[in-house]
């Protein structure tokens, strides 16, 4: 039997245990503007409502979301109380006043796109009021609230100090890359991929589907593509140059039912799916399947090893085109992106030089080398040229799939080296050789993507002490830090204008060495917080110091949701 000083103890503990905890809102990323306007709070306990339209089933999913979020956090069960108009938490949607215009114009179509995300989180005596002009709105603030909350075995009430908070990202893309080409992932993860996306507030999945080393997109027209293609026979077993390889095959590929079923899932979080087909490099996989659509006529192998293959679609073949077509076309009936990436980067151009058929489009196009013209952007495997005539036919089989996708209401997004031949009309640049290839396309009023590497590859260390962490892709380290330096508008280079081409930021994460989920998480994050604040942070709100005093917070929701993750910041 327990004696009486023993129970009274242990009943201590249980109280401390479930006793009211407090919330914060030093939360990543930091919203906008949190104005506390006194010292009083409200306690949100078990059981307490959340009322929303129940018209409206994006409101609901995002109050199912947030009474999801509670239990995860505190332990506490609330309630779905839909049309209630006196819940403790309550989600509404607000018609937008917009400065200038009258109340009767259809506001929503001019809205730009980070005004649909904007929202405000209230908290009174009344209880929560989560408002947006738009459902997006709602559930970044139903995030924010989220991440707002003590994370807790077991709570019996938190109390949350009267605040309100006005927020909106600094900018519309705000980017994850994942290569599933190198290493395939299953939809599982990917799913767990985009629910670590939404905590840090991005909206796009850059998904990598195409490489030398794996076709991972089923095309249905084209079988063999993925079923050969998705299938390496080894792997290169440390560095790339010294060839030596495990001799296991290796495969895997996504159905367009599974490739439909993350479109949902990331809608769900309001996260689109940008696919990328990566041509008219990086395609070894492809020239497997097909050998005629290279210049040499193959036979290729799948390739077993990284780095830049000089083994390209041959761009004087007609059946190339014809090929893309297929390909792009099943991709924009699985893909609803307004974006759709072709990559185009580190496409070598020797066997160009060499391939009658490449040769003779070139003369047929009239295309001739313009070497006094100097591709901004600096240059690096592949298109050394300037603007050769090589490069400039790379551009006439990118302008053709611009038509194409335009044809289907999409724009084309390409890797900087597509300013080599030229932009195409409608282009959209994603700069990851710095930041010049983006400047100097914002220069020519194109939209741009910034993803430099020396800040935005995760796929590099973020510790200075490589022993300690899993290899990856070495030669330089991004660390925390320096992804949180990052400043992707820099006003002496653009005028306003120019200024307001730059969509957004993105984070890549390459995978020739890293083939597993938790490797993956370890990439990812803590440097996913970092960059969530360069997506959303204006640069006069940033600052390293508070960030990092933050982050543990975040780190204890990493926690709950059981994924891997650095735990030394530089
Ligand atoms: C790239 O890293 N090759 C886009
Ligand atoms: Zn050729």
């Amino acid at each position: 039997m327990m004696k009486r000083i023993e129970l009274f103890a242990l009943a201590c503990i249980a109280a401390l245990v479930a006793s009211a905890q407090r919330a914060s809102f030093d939360i990543i990323p930091l919203p906008k503007e949190v104005k506390t306007e006194s010292a009083q709070l409200f306690t949100l306990t078990a059981g307490m409502g959340i009322s929303y339209d129940e018209d409206n089933a994006e409101c609901r999913r995002i109050a199912e979301f947030l009474k999801e979020w509670v239990g995860e956090a505190t332990g506490m069960e609330l309630q779905l109380t839909p049309g209630a108009k006196t819940s403790s938490i309550r989600l509404a949607i607000i018609a937008p006043v917009k400065k200038g215009k009258k109340a009767s114009q259809p506001e929503t179509a001019t809205m730009i796109e980070q005004e649909k995300e904007s929202y405000t989180l209230a908290i009174n005596k009344k209880g929560i009021l989560l408002s947006a002009y738009e459902p997006v709105g709602l559930f970044r603030a139903a995030e924010t609230l989220r991440k707002s909350l003590p994370v807790v075995k077991e709570s019996n009430g938190v109390e949350l100090p009267f605040v309100t908070i006005t927020d909106q990202p600094r900018f519309s893309y705000r980017g994850v890359l994942l290569d599933c080409g190198r290493h395939f992932f299953s939809v599982e993860f990917i799913k767990q991929f985009l629910d670590v996306m939404a905590l840090h507030g991005c909206n796009q999945f850059h998904w990598h589907l195409t490489e030398d080393q794996g076709w991972r997109f089923e095309v249905k027209a084209l079988p063999d593509l993925a079923k050969k293609g998705s299938i390496r026979e080894k792997t290169v077993v440390g560095p790339s140059n010294m060839r030596i390889y495990d001799n296991i095959p290796y495969g895997g590929y996504y159905t367009q039912e599974e490739c439909r079923e993350v479109v949902r899932y990331a809608a769900e979080r309001y996260i689109n799916v940008v696919p990328e087909i990566d041509m008219p490099g990086h395609m070894q996989s492809a020239l497997h399947v097909f050998p005629n659509l290279g210049c040499t006529g193959g036979p290729y192998p799948v390739a077993p090893h990284w780095g830049v293959m000089r083994e390209v679609l041959c761009g004087g073949n007609p059946q190339t085109l014809e090929f893309l077509k297929t390909v792009f076309g099943e991709l924009c009936d699985v893909f609803p992106s307004p974006y759709i990436h072709i990559g185009g980067d580190e496409c070598p151009k020797e066997r160009w030089k060499d391939c009658p058929k490449c040769q003779a489009k070139i003369k047929e196009l009239n295309l001739t080398a313009d070497n006094s013209i100097k591709v901004e952007g600096g240059d690096n495997r592949g298109s050394q040229d300037g603007r050769s005539a090589e490069n400039k036919l790379q551009t006439y089989i990118n302008h053709e799939i611009e038509q194409f996708l335009a044809s289907r209401g999409r724009s084309l997004i390409g890797w900087d080296e597509i300013l080599a031949g030229g932009l195409t009309e409608d282009a959209i640049v994603m700069s990851w050789r710095g930041t010049k290839g983006g400047v100097a396309a914002a220069r020519q009023n194109h939209r741009v993507i910034m993803s430099p590497n020396v800040y935005a590859y995760i796929d590099h260390p973020q510790l200075k002490d490589y022993s300690k962490q899993p290899r990856t892709t070495d030669s330089y380290q991004v660390s925390c830090s320096k992804m949180y330096s990052f400043e992707p508008v820099v006003p002496e280079e653009l005028t306003e204008e120019q200024q307001d081409c730059i969509l957004g930021v993105q984070a890549n994460l390459w995978t020739e060495q890293v083939a597993y989920p938790e490797h993956a998480f370890y990439q990812l994050l803590p440097r996913l917080a970092s960059m969530s604040e360069v997506q959303w942070c204006k640069p006069e709100q940033k600052d390293f110091e508070s960030f990092k005093a933050r982050l543990p917070k975040l780190e204890k929701l990493y926690d709950k949701l059981g994924v891997v993750y650095c735990k030394q910041v530089e």
